[in-house]
C-alpha cells in the first residue's frame, strides 16, 4: 500500500508537469490565433480540460500524502529527546522520566510526526498507570539484530529477521491484567473514565505502516513495558516521494 502511495504521488507529479506544458502551449497557440478563427474554440477547450485535469491530480496528490505520510531518514534519539522535552511539563509533577539513549543508532526511515505520536501516547499511558507518588518511567533506545532463533513475540504479527532500532517505554505502574490485555489494541477500548481508547490502536497502525512491531511485557502490580521495533535503514531510499 505504501509503495502504491509513493507511485501514485510520483505519477501525479509527472502528470502535473505534462499538463503544465499542455496548458502553456495551448495558451500560446491561442495568442497567435486571430479572433474569430475556427480553431479557437478547440484550443480554448484544450486549456479548460487541462486545467480540470490539473485539479484532479492535485486531489490525488493531497490524498496520497495524507494517506501515506512521507518518510525520511531520521534519528530516533533526536525524536525521543524532542518528544520528552515537549511532554515534560505535563508529566513531571509526580513521575520521574529517565532517558537511556544508546548513542550511534542506525537511522530509521520514518515519518517523524507519527513516531512522535507513538512515543507520546506510550508515555502518557505509562504516566496514567502510575498511582504512587514515586513512580518512574524509563524511555530507552537501542539496536538489535534478529535472526531465526532470537525473534521476539510481538503483537498480532511476525517480525522478519534483520536489523532493528527500538525504543522502549517502561513504567512502574499497575500493570495490565489478562482480560484487559486481550482488548487494549481495540479502537475505543479504555479502562479510564476519561479515556478515548484510541492511543494504542493508533500506535499499532503507525507501527505497521513502518514495517515494525510491538513487544509487550506486563506484570500486574509491578509495571509494563512496550517496545517498538522499527527496521534500521541500511541503504538510501531508492524511491522518494516528491512534494
Ligand atoms: N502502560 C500501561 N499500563 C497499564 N495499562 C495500560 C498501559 N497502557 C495502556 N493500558 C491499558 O490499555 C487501555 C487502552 O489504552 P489507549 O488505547 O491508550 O486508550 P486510553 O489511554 O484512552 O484508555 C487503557 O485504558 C489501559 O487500560
Ligand atoms: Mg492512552
Amino acid at each position: 500500500m505504501e509503495e502504491l502511495g509513493y507511485l501514485a504521488s510520483s505519477i501525479a507529479h509527472d502528470f502535473n508537469n505534462l499538463l503544465t506544458s499542455i496548458m502553456g502551449h495551448a495558451s500560446l497557440a491561442l495568442l497567435k490565433l486571430p479572433p474569430g478563427d475556427e480553431a479557437r474554440k478547440h484550443v480554448e477547450q484544450t486549456v479548460k480540460t487541462a486545467e480540470y485535469a490539473a485539479l484532479l491530480t492535485a486531489q490525488l496528490l493531497s490524498y496520497s500524502q495524507q494517506r501515506f505520510p512521507a518518510k525520511e531518514q531520521v534519528n530516533l534519539n533526536q525524536i525521543v529527546a524532542d518528544t520528552v522535552s515537549l511532554l515534560g511539563p505535563v508529566l513531571l509533577h509526580n513521575v520521574l522520566v529517565a532517558l537511556k539513549l544508546t548513542p550511534d543508532l542506525a537511522l530509521i526511515e520514518a515519518n517523524p510526526a507519527q513516531i512522535q505520536q507513538v512515543i507520546m501516547n506510550l508515555t502518557l499511558n505509562a504516566a496514567e498507570a502510575i498511582r504512587e507518588p514515586d513512580g518512574k518511567i524509563v524511555i530507552e533506545t537501542g539496536r538489535v539484530t534478529f535472526s531465526h532463533n532470537n525473534l521476539p513475540v510481538v503483537v498480532d504479527d511476525n517480525l522478519l529477521v534483520g536489523d532493528y532500532t527500538y525504543f522502549r517505554v517502561t513504567d512502574t505502574g499497575k500493570g495490565i491484567d489478562e482480560p484487559t490485555l486481550a482488548r487494549i489494541f481495540e479502537p475505543f477500548f479504555s479502562t479510564k473514565s476519561q479515556g478515548r481508547g484510541l492511543g494504542l490502536s493508533a500506535i499499532l497502525d503507525i507501527v505497521r505502516q513502518h514495517a515494525g512491531a510491538i513487544e509487550l511485557k506486563t506484570e500486574v502490580g509491578h509495571g509494563t513495558s512496550f517496545t517498538i521495533y522499527l527496521p534500521s535503514s541500511t541503504s538510501p531510499l531508492v524511491y522518494q516521494p516528491i512534494h
